[in-house]
């Protein structure tokens, strides 16, 4: 199965998380794609609304006939549909290869269960191979880039990105991260990083991976 139908098949399971009359949040990618597509054709005139994690998003979920709604006038979501770009077995991902990183923390944080949908390929034993992505205040590029090589990465510019937040994305190359938790809290703690793509304080619940033998759904410690 080549990797479009996996990232379809996962997709395709996603939406039955969905609760008719729910308002869901909906991420950002090309799985994500896949997914708004599905719910749409599968379930739009049930679902309430959706709080988005991208313009790209909304743009889409609007183009549905989809509602797209403020996460202020809504509170706590039931589901977060996303997708990722590396899980390790304890379902701590790497995200923002779409630079949309720190709306997607945000509305997992404001979800009780994150499904994260991917193909096979994206579940690694050691996180890092895939450059983490670091939000950054255009002003406090250099200084955070700095503060990235102390922690023994090597940081570069994402060139031509600016993020839905006006703001710049350093990816931090060369890390095999043993303590995703850890890190995840070092970089945030450097000033002038907006957020930074680790998803390890709050993980995904569920991991679906369209694989060459269909749907395999992980959870924490389900391995
Ligand atoms: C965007 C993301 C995406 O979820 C991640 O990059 C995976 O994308 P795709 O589904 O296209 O492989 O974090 O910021």
């Amino acid at each position: 199965m080549n990797p479009e139908d996996k990232k379809r098949i996962a997709a395709e399971a996603a939406v039955d998380h969905v609760k008719s009359d729910s308002i869901i949040g909906v991420g950002t990618g090309s799985t994500v794609n896949h997914f708004i597509d599905l719910l749409a054709a599968k379930m739009a005139n049930q679902v309430k609304a959706a709080v988005s994690s991208s313009e790209a998003s909304s743009e889409r979920l609007r183009g549905h006939g989809i509602k797209v709604v403020d996460l202020n006038e809504v509170g706590k979501l039931d589901l977060y549909v996303d997708g990722a770009d590396e899980s390790n077995a304890q379902l701590h991902l790497i995200k923002g290869g779409g630079g949309a990183l720190t709306r997607e923390k945000i509305v997992a944080a404001a979800s009780r269960e994150f499904v994260c949908i991917a193909d096979d390929s994206k579940l690694v034993d050691v996180l890092g191979a895939f450059p983490l992505p670091v939000e950054v205040i255009p002003m406090a590029r250099e200084l955070v880039a700095d503060s990235l090589r102390a922690l023994g990465g090597e940081p570069r510019l994402r060139n031509g990105t600016i993020t839905d937040n006006g703001n710049q994305i350093l990816d931090l190359h060369g890390l095999a991260i043993s303590d995703a938790p850890d890190l995840e809290t070092r970089i945030n703690q450097i000033t002038g990083v907006v957020s930074n793509g680790l998803f390890a304080h709050r993980p995904a619940d569920v991991l679906i991976l369209g694989t060459d033998q269909g749907v395999v759904t992980h959870t924490a410690g389900s391995d």
